[in-house]
């Protein structure tokens, strides 16, 4: 089983970013702790703050991986070329957001990604990640 885990701009930041909303762990060590949990699973990891490289990984990856695990953060709220990238692939796309963005800003009411993506899941802090590649295993 082979699954990426997509993020999108300003989660290079998590552990530094806005610790109330997003909370004191990095990426990086999170990582790990999936790495070691998910061990049957091959899993890597993305981030890029650029909108056109996180179309093009999921491009590269949605024919031939088993599941997409995307955060496309800000992006979520604006891009269409993202939505479009979520539906043209073959691979389910699980969208995940850490915050619950419905508590949120009304901008962050919308979504260009839940249209196409087989689920989402948002709310869970870094827990979200762990329950989408959860939702594969079964
Ligand atoms: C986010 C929510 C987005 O609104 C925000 O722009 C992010 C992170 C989340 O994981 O909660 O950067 O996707």
């Amino acid at each position: 089983m082979k699954i990426i885990i997509i993020n999108g701009p300003n989660l290079n930041l998590l552990g530094k970013r806005e610790p109330e909303v997003y909370g004191s762990e990095t990426f990086e060590d999170y990582f790990s702790k999936l790495q070691f949990k998910f061990k049957d699973v091959e899993l890597e990891y993305f981030q890029s703050n650029i909108e056109g490289e996180l179309i093009s990984k999921i491009q590269e990856t949605g024919f031939s991986y088993d599941g997409i695990v995307l955060n496309a953060a800000a992006y979520t709220h604006t891009s269409v070329g993202i939505g479009d990238a979520v539906k043209a692939v073959e691979t389910p796309v699980i969208e995940v957001h850490i915050s619950n963005t419905h508590q949120r800003e009304e901008f962050r009411h919308i979504s260009y990604i839940s249209r196409a993506a087989h689920g989402v899941i948002l709310g869970f802090g870094l827990k979200s990640y762990d329950l989408a590649i959860e939702s594969f295993l079964f």
